[in-house]
């Protein structure tokens, strides 16, 4: 390695938290955890997500960082090091293409935050009393080419911006920035949401739950959810605590992560439930909840004109932080193992992420009327990555450290910074093992199947 690509480390332990934090919170939690819920019953099925987050997507992610930090590497020269085979590097080349192909199409709805943020500012939103004229807009708004693929390439070029200044200077310094901004506006928007008229009925969504609305079917859409929710499963993990310090506590970091996901997600639950209750609009809207319901929300809320600017600010911040932590991945790959520039990798892979998405834009507009395997290019994507690629990675990586690196290897490089905790607390190495061992492999299985469609 030469000496002008020396590796970076996080400069602080929060940095690292915020930073892979940043990664987690983004369009899963605020656009699409609330819809999912919405279509699911609300409460029952917040509880099922958060015993599968506990269970499942807690051990495997402490796994994935762990991954990581032991080696120092990208996924690819991570998986190679531990294992000295090419099928497990393949494992780590997966989640190096899933992360490209995840943020060629993630930016392009970023891209839509980012153009509402002008929309909101302009005062648009009052033009429209009904939900239908909201979706209306919405439709022409998407299907103009030059709007669509202009704030694409926005949100794309703010994104490499970030990530080319580096693992302190560029990602660590901008999630220390962006993440207080994102957790005072959602308190914000909380604020507002829980104090309207009305706002009760939302709560009680949220937060009671209704039995018969759930079937096998939302346990495992649960289980799909905390592994997106979580940045897992393609090694963006991996690759952000790979720039950690051997002498920080995995265990205790991966909690915090897992608790400021799920906060911000039940937190945008609540914004959104308590207002769309309050205004008397539909909760099981599904995708278009934000981009159709909300604008009328903002419409008949007091203050909606300021809260629609909160509102797109905070769901872009959280669209940005995640797409720097895809853009990473492959930077790492490149800088690690083809000794690449940080500033031509990001610049090479920006710009064919930007190309690859391109098509993916144009499904709602010029290529609407193009599909693969049934459905258009953006769903296509989401689809390969989402549903396949995301549960194949997590289920490898749960397999990788039971039975390929195994636990005992595993476990002893999790003691490095965690003695305290490890040493005394038997009770959790002996959860973490049942749950990497047995309980993932077969439940992320099980996902598996139902993503490709076997259950429906
Ligand atoms: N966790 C992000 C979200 O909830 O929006 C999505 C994501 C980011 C998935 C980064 C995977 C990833 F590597």
């Amino acid at each position: 390695m030469s000496a002008q690509n020396q590796r970076e480390q996080w400069g602080s332990k929060i940095g690292f938290i915020l930073a892979a934090a940043g990664s987690a919170i983004g369009l899963g939690n605020i656009w699409k955890f609330p819809y999912v819920a919405g279509e699911n019953g609300g409460a029952a099925f917040v509880l099922i997500y958060l015993i599968c987050t506990a269970l499942i997507g807690l051990p495997v992610l402490i796994g994935e960082i762990l991954i990581g930090r032991s080696t120092s590497k990208d996924p690819v020269g991570a998986f190679k090091s531990l294992s000295g085979s090419k099928f497990w590097a393949s494992v780590g080349g997966m989640g190096v293409i899933a992360g490209f192909i995840i943020l060629s199409f993630y930016a392009v709805v970023a891209g839509w935050s980012l153009g509402y943020i002008y929309e909101a500012v302009t005062g648009k939103f009052h033009a429209f009393p009904e939900p239908s004229q909201a979706a209306n807009h919405f439709g022409d708004l998407i299907g103009n080419v030059y709007w669509i693929v202009g704030y694409f390439a926005l949100f794309m070029i703010i994104t490499m911006f970030v990530v080319v200044a580096g693992v302190q200077k560029g990602i660590e310094r901008g999630s220390k920035i962006m993440m207080p901004i994102l957790f005072a506006l959602i308190i914000i928007l909380v604020i507002r949401g829980v104090t309207l008229e009305g706002a009760e009925a939302g709560i009680a969504f949220l937060l009671k739950p209704d039995w018969s609305l759930i079937t096998g079917k939302s346990i495992l859409e649960a289980l799909g959810q905390s592994f997106f929710t979580l940045s897992m499963g393609m090694g963006a993990m991996l690759t952000y605590g790979s720039y950690m310090s051997k002498k920080d506590n995995i265990p205790t970091s991966a909690v915090n992560i897992v608790i400021l996901d799920t906060s911000i997600a039940l937190l945008a639950g609540l914004a959104i439930f308590s207002s769309v209750f309050a205004t008397g609009l539909d909760p099981t809207a599904g995708p278009g909840l934000i981009f159709h319901t909300l604008p009328v929300v903002f419409t008949k809320m007091p203050g909606g004109y300021i809260f629609s600017i909160v509102f797109f600010i905070l769901l872009s911040i959280a669209a940005l932080t995640s797409a720097i932590s895809l853009l990473e991945v492959i930077t790492a790959y490149f800088v690690d193992e083809k000794n690449w520039s940080r500033k031509k990798a990001v610049m090479v892979f920006g710009g064919i992420t930007f190309l690859i998405g391109i098509p993916s834009a144009l499904s709602f507009n010029v290529l609407s009327n193009f599909s693969i395997f049934g459905l258009s290019f953006f769903d296509f994507a989401d689809y390969i990555t989402s549903n396949i690629m995301l549960p194949l990675g997590g289920l490898l990586i749960s397999v990788f450290i039971a039975y390929r690196w195994g636990f005992g290897n595993a476990l002893a490089n999790l003691r490095n910074g965690a003695e305290n905790l490890i040493d005394n607390y038997p009770v959790l190495v002996t959860i973490w093992k049942i749950s990497v061992k047995y309980l993932s492999p077969v439940l992320i299985f099980l996902v598996f199947l139902y993503s490709i469609g076997i259950f429906n």
